[in-house]
């Protein structure tokens, strides 16, 4: 049977969850945030509006920028009819009323009773297995028994959070990234007990949602330590870090190093304060309890030091840089 998503349950309206929410619902699903109490829910429809405005701003202002672009890079001024070209290709797929419809969409709760009628939820809280199982437990109790349950961590087991409900098969691990509302890729990560059909099912539909800018790409990818993008990345990461440790160049430099020099749209630590040194933490600590450090380096210590000084990055104004 082919999955039919008409509502999707989001728990955890944090950076992630708010983001995930504002792409369902751009795509046309009706969609109900959880979060622990009604501050957290406020910040998170904050959260949401700020990027659907942002989205708007974009598409209402785009032709314009490109044709400012133009003549500034060419010198040379576009006729009338060329800019109408312009505006007319780059036409906005996002108006108002779009934007008004969406928000429309997006519901928020702190209790799991309104998730009696959701087809899919995806939780995105805190990178802990035991909150996760948790949440889990109860999504298994409130949810109809064809929803699939998917979690967004960035390191767990998925067998391990699957393990606390009563169908393993319907649990995946849908991993997008920061900020998903630009970044396409999608890692979908299946448990040991996973089927096949579940597998198959949000790939074909996560085929078929755009974010922002476009559309999603689902890779599937086996239940790894750090799945396959973070793999990669924190071993880089890890390096700059003991770059900046052994004093090999400052900070900043090794952001324009990784920039300039090897063309990465963000340098490391200027990457790190974005995702929140609180989840690079977590889920270098997790790794390092799976692997034992085989696969990526040791945490490193300048991350530690940063997590218990409370500096986790943008989110709390202060990370690698200062942003007071
Ligand atoms: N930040 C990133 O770059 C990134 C990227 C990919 C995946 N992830 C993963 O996404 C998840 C969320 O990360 P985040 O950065 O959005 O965290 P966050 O701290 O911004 O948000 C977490 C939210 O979950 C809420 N929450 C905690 N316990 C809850 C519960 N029992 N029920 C409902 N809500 C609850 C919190 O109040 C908070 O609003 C983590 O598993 C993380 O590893 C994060």
């Amino acid at each position: 049977m082919v999955l039919f998503v008409k509502r999707v349950g989001i728990v955890g309206g944090g950076a992630m969850g708010s983001q995930i929410a504002d792409i369902m619902a751009i795509n046309g699903k009706e969609v109900i945030v959880k979060d622990v109490s009604e501050e957290f829910l406020k910040k998170t429809k904050e959260n949401i509006e700020k990027n659907l405005n942002d989205l708007l701003e974009f598409n209402l202002t785009r032709a314009d920028k490109e044709i400012t672009r133009i003549e500034k890079s060419t010198q040379i001024k576009l006729t009338d009819e060329q800019k109408e070209k312009i505006r007319e290709t780059l036409k906005p797929k996002f108006t108002e009323s779009l934007k008004k419809e969406a928000s429309d969409r997006i519901q928020t709760t702190t209790s799991y009773e309104e998730f009696s009628e959701v087809d899919l939820v995806i939780e995105a809280i805190v990178e802990n297995t035991k909150l996760k199982q948790e949440v889990f437990s109860e999504l298994d109790k409130h949810t109809p028994t064809h929803a699939i349950l998917a979690t967004n961590t960035s390191s767990l087991s998925i067998t391990e959070v699957a393990s606390a409900t009563n169908k393993p098969e319907k649990v995946l691990g849908m991993h997008f990234f920061n900020p998903p509302i630009t970044l396409p890729l999608i890692e979908i990560i299946p448990g040991i007990e996973t089927s096949e059909e579940t597998v198959n099912d949000i790939i074909d539909f996560m085929s078929t949602i755009r974010n922002h800018r476009y559309p999603m790409q689902p890779i599937k990818v086996k239940e790894v330590p750090g799945f396959l993008v973070n793999r990669i990345l924190f071993a880089m990461m890890n390096e700059a870090y003991a770059c900046y440790e052994d004093g090999v160049a400052s900070m900043r430099d090794i952001d324009l190093a990784m920039r300039a020099g090897a063309g990465m749209p963000m340098g490391p630590f200027e990457l790190s304060d974005l995702v929140g040194i609180d989840v690079i933490h977590h889920v270098q600590e997790e790794v390092r309890k799976m692997v034992g450090g085989n696969t990526m380096n040791q945490p490193s210590q300048t991350i530690r030091k940063l997590y218990h000084a409370g500096r986790h990055g943008k989110k709390t104004k202060r990370g690698f840089y200062d942003y007071r």
